[in-house]
């Protein structure tokens, strides 16, 4: 088992430290950023459906579901058609209003999720196009959809899923590329700098896991707290959800994700000393929001650990610990702002003396209702 876990205690950290490579083949034979150009083999006969689509609906659970919520964001800011994410167990279950012009991503680490499988199933029915987003070769939802593009992250062994996730972002990113390519709904030199931005993406990946043994600090300084809040705006908003889910996972503190500006509305509730809360506030169109989210939370004395981008003067001021990651454009940030986040909820695990390999009454994919 050693050996399989290739030098790292758990499979859980091997998996976090394989970003970068797994990012990387999942755009690798895709995007060739030299030429601006970018292939989808997988969907290649779809791409005229992909790029008419009345609306698009993304069917998911857990982490996957979180990547579906960022991939929302993206597909209706670059190819402005409707797009709406829901949970595969709800989705199956309402008689939703689904039918041909449709398009349903389904995303799945391991293709073989009973709620989404079967969400699927019954959409195709319906006559909409199934476009399946998995990491499984071969997995049932891969072979239940017509189109599809596989992440190709590797197995994923740690129960909470980590570079399953980020592998699913980009992949989602170069799907709503190639569909606003198709349908003009992108400048050509917004095109070409995504491209570049996702070329660069596993460096910046790689650069974010050297703050390992900073996190490893943060996570002892705040392992003891009852409960957890994560926040975030935007394109990151779906990543604090995800490191609420991280932590609660394998740490089993309670944690709850929110957008930042809805916290006003109930968990402000919660703020006192012993709330640590964690914000994703890298530099993007809400960050000046953000900043005053986050002077909301000192005004009651909670603690703020903040993910910010290099250069940020104004946030190290006033948060209690800040984690500097580098800067991307706000579609790829998540895969990289998500790093910390990983990497925190693994360290409180540990430091707690769970095994965090395999959390208590959680599957790694869930067959069954
Ligand atoms: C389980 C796993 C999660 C995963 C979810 C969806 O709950 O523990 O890590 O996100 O299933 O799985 P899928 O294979 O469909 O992505």
């Amino acid at each position: 088992a050693a050996i399989e876990k290739g030098g790292y205690d758990h499979f859980m950290l091997k998996e976090i430290f394989e970003q970068p490579q797994t990012i990387y083949d999942s755009l690798r034979g895709r995007l060739d950023a030299k030429k601006g150009t970018l292939t989808m083999g997988g969907i290649r006969e779809y791409a005229d459906v992909l790029s008419n689509a009345n609306r698009i609906v993304i069917v998911a659970c857990g982490t996957s579901w979180h990547a579906g919520l960022v991939a929302e964001y993206i597909i209706e800011e670059l190819c402005r058609i409707p797009v709406e994410v829901e949970y595969a167990s709800e989705f199956r279950y309402r008689n939703p209003v689904i039918g041909e012009g449709d398009v349903i991503i389904a995303v799945s680490q391991s293709g073989e999720t009973a709620d989404t499988l079967v969400a699927i199933e019954s959409a195709k029915e319906k006559g909409a196009i199934i476009l399946g987003i998995c990491n499984v070769v071969g997995s049932s939802i891969a072979r239940a959809s017509q189109a599809g593009a596989y992440t190709h992250a590797g197995p994923e062994i740690g129960v909470a899923s980590t570079k399953a996730f980020t592998a699913q972002l980009a992949v989602l990113t170069l799907t709503a590329l190639k569909i606003a390519a198709e349908k003009g709904s992108i400048s050509e030199q917004r095109f070409q700098h995504l491209l570049d931005e996702l070329e660069d993406v596993s460096d910046k990946v790689a650069t974010a896991l050297e703050l390992n043994d900073q996190i490893k600090e943060i996570a002892d300084k705040y392992k003891d707290a009852r409960d957890f809040l994560f926040l975030g705006r935007g394109y990151n908003f779906p990543v604090a959800l995800e490191g609420a889910l991280k932590l609660k996972e394998i740490s089993y503190i309670h944690a709850e994700g929110y957008p930042a500006a809805e916290m006003k509305h109930g968990p402000i509730a919660l703020v006192d000393e012993n709330l640590p809360v964690v914000f994703v506030a890298t530099k993007d169109t809400y960050y000046e929001k953000v900043v005053s989210n986050i002077q909301e939370i000192k005004a009651r004395k909670g603690k703020v650990i903040a993910i910010i981008t290099e250069g940020d003067e104004t946030i190290p001021a006033m948060a209690d610990d800040v984690i500097i990651v580098p800067e991307a454009d706000e579609l790829v940030a998540p895969m990289i702002s998500v790093i910390p986040l990983q990497l925190l909820a693994y360290h409180v695990g540990v430091l707690k003396g769970y095994d965090v390999d395999k959390p208590r009454n959680l599957a790694k994919s869930v067959t069954v209702e």
